[in-house]
């Protein structure tokens, strides 16, 4: 099983980029499934139904949040019907939507678990218990387990990788907006990536207009901060090869594309 994971795309140039290079990836890397992180994908914050429609539109088949999950009021009227989306799983019960979907792949299914850290982010319930928890029941019915684990700090997702390491098929972060250089697969067959990286703007600061960030930080006085609309790219993402049999993961590579690493349909 083939996974394809496309990070944070951020407002309508990340849109855009997903529309106009999703079928070229999917052409050229044939994933069983793709997975699209979303939380930015509005403005920068949250999501709408028209963009959750559009992504799944476009090629996606599950969509993952994050902390700004909630940014869109929006999404309040839509989550409980949006069967292939999730936001993180540790927030606390009776919170709308659902940490896990499963999505069917031929004869086998991929959960597909989303995951909020604490370090440095709101205190939400503990994801290492959260996970645990979900992993009894989850590995009763598919070994296949895909973990966005949306963390602001590297310790904490290194320790996340490690502590599921033979138990799920990847763990990869989000949140952070670069990709790192790391990815691997641990001693016990989890694929390991610490942050996959965005979609969209490429001159901006994590996607946000760089002026008002430079300001915030010569400053600290509040900013408001605006997406850049226009301009270059960067698309941001991994493939991932799953054993048809154990569940884990043979290969994880990431994918950049930009004016600087330009799309070949064959390299
Ligand atoms: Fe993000
Ligand atoms: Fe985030």
């Amino acid at each position: 099983m083939r996974l394809l994971f496309i990070g944070d795309v951020v407002g309508s140039l990340g849109r855009n980029t997903v529309s106009d290079y999703l079928p070229k990836l999917k052409k050229k890397y044939r994933p069983q499934v793709t997975i699209v992180n979303g939380e930015n994908a509005a403005s920068g914050r949250g999501i709408t139904e028209k963009i959750y429609k559009k992504f799944l539109q476009d090629g996606a088949d599950v969509i993952t949040l994050g902390n700004h999950a909630w940014d869109n009021r929006g999404i309040f009227e839509f989550i409980e019907d949006a069967k292939r989306m999730v936001r993180p799983a540790n927030f606390p019960t009776g919170v709308p939507g659902v940490g896990v979907v499963f999505v069917k792949v031929n004869q086998q299914e991929l959960a597909v678990v989303n995951l909020q850290g604490r370090s440095f982010m709101v205190d939400l319930d503990d994801p290492f218990r959260k996970i645990e928890e979900l992993l009894a029941q989850i590995q009763k019915r598919t070994p296949y387990i895909f973990v966005d684990f949306h963390a602001e700090t590297t310790s904490e997702k290194q320790a996340m990788g490690w502590f599921l390491d033979g138990r799920v098929s990847a763990v990869v972060g989000t949140h952070t907006h670069v990709q790192t250089n790391d990815a691997r697969i641990l001693p016990k067959g989890t694929a390991y990536l610490t942050d996959v990286g965005m979609t969209g703007p490429y001159d901006g600061i994590l996607g946000m207009k760089k002026e008002a960030v430079i300001e915030k930080f010569l400053t600290s006085l509040p900013q408001r901060f605006e997406v850049v609309e226009k301009g270059r790219f960067i698309l941001s993402a991994c493939v991932i090869d799953v054993d048809d049999k154990t569940g884990q993961a043979t290969r994880i590579f990431p994918i950049q594309i930009s004016e600087d690493r330009p799309f070949s349909e064959n390299d």
